[in-house]
C-alpha cells in the first residue's frame, strides 16, 4: 500500500521523536562488525530526515547516544564518536541545502572535544535554517534532564526569583532542554523493542507510540509514511471520551 498518498497533510505530527534501534543486530545478521550497522544507520538518518522535511514535519528528534551507551565497549563508543564527527562535517552542506536546522539536547560536556566542536560548529552553521529542526539527543537521558530542570527551578526559588507555588507544568517544561519545541505527538522505535529507554520522559506524556520490528538501517521512507498514517488513524483523547471529541 502507498501510505504516502493516504497521509492527511493537514494532520501531520508537528514533532516526531525516534529511537533508532537495531544497528548492531542488522550488522550481525549480515556477519559484519557492529560499526557497519551504525554506518548504515547514518544513511537512514539522512533518508528519514529528508522524508520528514519533504512532508512538512517541523521537528525531528533522534536518540543518537544515551547516557547508558557509555557502558558499551570502548571500541564501539569511540567508533560512534568518530562517526558523529565525520557525519556532521559531511552533512552540514546537505542540511543547508535542505534548509534544515541542527540542534542537540543532552550533556555535551562529556563528549570528546572533537565531537563537541563538530556539533557546535554544525549548530552554528545551520542556525538560520527554518524548514525543519533536526535535534540529536547526545549523552541524553530523560531522568537527567528532569533532575537538571528541578535543580534550576530550586535555584530560582533560592535566589528569590520565584515561589515554590509558581512551579506548574508550563514552568517546568520551560526549564527542560526542549523548552522551545512542542511535545512530540509521535514516537517511533525500531527493532521490535517496546521500551522508552529513558527518552523524553516528560515530553512523551501524550505521544502515540509506534513500534516496528524493522532494524533502523532497514527503515525506509515508506515505513515512515506507514507510521504517520497509523498515528493519524488513532484517536487521541487526552483523557476525554470519544463522544466529547465529536462535540
Ligand atoms: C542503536 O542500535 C543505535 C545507537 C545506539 C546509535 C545510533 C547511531 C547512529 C544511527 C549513527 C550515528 C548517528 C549520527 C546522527 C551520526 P544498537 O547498536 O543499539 O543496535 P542493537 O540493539 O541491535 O545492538
Amino acid at each position: 500500500m502507498d501510505f504516502e498518498q493516504l497521509i492527511d497533510k493537514d494532520k501531520l505530527p508537528e514533532h516526531i521523536a525516534i529511537i533508532m534501534d537495531g544497528n548492531g543486530r542488522w550488522a550481525k545478521r549480515k556477519g559484519q562488525p557492529r560499526v557497519m550497522g551504525h554506518r548504515a544507520g547514518v544513511k537512514t538518518v539522512r533518508r528519514i530526515t529528508e522524508a520528514c522535511a519533504k512532508l512538512g514535519v517541523k521537528y525531528l528528534t533522534l536518540y543518537a547516544f544515551s547516557t547508558e551507551n557509555w557502558n558499551r565497549p570502548a571500541f564501539e563508543v569511540n567508533a560512534l564518536m568518530r562517526l558523529l564527527v565525520e557525519t556532521l562535517n559531511k552533512e552540514v552542506k546537505i542540511l543547508n541545502k535542505n534548509n534544515i536546522q541542527l540542534q542537540t539536547i543532552g550533556d555535551l560536556s562529556r563528549l570528546p572535544d572533537r565531537s563537541r566542536k563538530a556539533m557546535e560548529n554544525a549548530i552554528l552553521e545551520t542556525a538560520k535554517n527554518n524548514r525543519m529542526r533536526l535535534t540529536l539527543a547526545l549523552n541524553y537521558s530523560g531522568r537527567w534532564e528532569i533532575a537538571e530542570a528541578a535543580k534550576s527551578l530550586a535555584q530560582k526559588v533560592k535566589d528569590g526569583l520565584i515561589e515554590p507555588q509558581d512551579i506548574d507544568n508550563e514552568m517546568f517544561a520551560s526549564a527542560l532542554t526542549t523548552y522551545d519545541m512542542p511535545d512530540p505527538e509521535l514516537l517511533i522505535r525500531t527493532s521490535g523493542e517496546t521500551r522508552l529507554s529513558n527518552y523524553l520522559l516528560w515530553q512523551l506524556a501524550y505521544a502515540e507510540f509506534y513500534f516496528t520490528p524493522l532494524y533502523w538501517p532497514d527503515f525506509m521512507e515508506k515505513d515512515l509514511h506507514e507510521a504517520i498514517y497509523t498515528y493519524q488513524n488513532r484517536e487521541r483523547r487526552f483523557g476525554k471520551t470519544s463522544e466529547q471529541l465529536d462535540e
